[in-house]
Order: structure tokens, then sequence, then C-alpha cells
């Protein structure tokens, strides 16, 4: 009996568990919500983007002179040409992109 319960609570465990780690964050799935218009899927830039003036974020040299600092300010608080994503996303999504973003550079 008692081990019964024991495998079912460790059941309710594993499910909980495995329900949080489905909630995990996709950082491709929020870079092309918000910011592939501008970005492009590649990360080179679409025309819009281009015209506003996006960086290639394809290059590693580029990317050396910007600390992470600078990318999640410009991601939080955005710019004049770009939106600020503040509001619309949570300190570990930003974290999640800021990686995204980096990966670029290495493709
Ligand atoms: C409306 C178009 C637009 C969207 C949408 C957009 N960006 Fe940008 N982004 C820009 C522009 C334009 C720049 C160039 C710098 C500037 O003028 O702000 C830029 C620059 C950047 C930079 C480089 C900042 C630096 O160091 O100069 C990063 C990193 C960045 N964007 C990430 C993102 C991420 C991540 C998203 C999605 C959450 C996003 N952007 C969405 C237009 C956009």
């Amino acid at each position: 009996m008692r081990k019964a319960l024991f495998v079912s609570v460790s059941l309710i465990f594993f499910l909980c568990f495995s329900g949080t780690a489905k909630a995990e964050i996709d950082a491709g799935k929020l870079f092309k919500t918000h910011c592939v218009p501008c970005h492009g899927e590649d990360g080179r830039g679409t025309d819009l983007g281009k015209g506003l003036g996006v960086p290639d974020l394809t290059n590693a040299e580029w990317q050396k002179t910007r600390p992470d600092t600078r990318f999640v300010e410009q991601i939080l608080k955005g710019s004049e040409k770009m939106f600020a994503f503040k509001d619309k996303l949570k300190m570990e999504e930003v974290q999640a992109l800021l990686a995204y973003v980096r990966n670029f550079a290495q493709r």
C-alpha cells in the first residue's frame, strides 16, 4: 500500500516536471515572432530592416564589439527604430534571445 502511494506520488512529480520542461523557452520561435520582420530568419536583415539600418547579426567581428549588456539593453529598451520589448518579453526570454543572436555569428 505504502509502495503504491510512493509510486503515484513520484508519478505526479514526474508529470509536473515534464510539464515545465515542455514550457521551456523556444528562442527560435520568439525570434521568429518578434525579430524576423526586421532582422530576418538568418539574422542578416530583411529589406525593411536594412532600410532602418539593422546590423548584420552574422558579422562576428561586429558582434565582438558589442557586450551582452549592450544587446540586452537594446532588446529591453529598443531605440528610435527598434521597438522596446521590456513589456513583451520576460527576462529569461531576453536572455534566450541574446544567446540566439550570439549564435548567428557562429554559423
Ligand atoms: C522594427 C524593426 C526591428 C525589430 C522588430 C527588431 N529590431 Fe533589433 N534592431 C533594429 C534596428 C533598426 C537596429 C539597428 C540599431 C538601431 O538603430 O536601433 C537593431 C539592432 C539590434 C541589435 C544590435 C544592437 C547594437 O548593439 O547595436 C540587436 C542585438 C537586436 N536589434 C536584437 C533584436 C531582437 C532580439 C529583436 C526581437 C526581440 C529585435 N531586435 C527586433 C530593428 C528591429
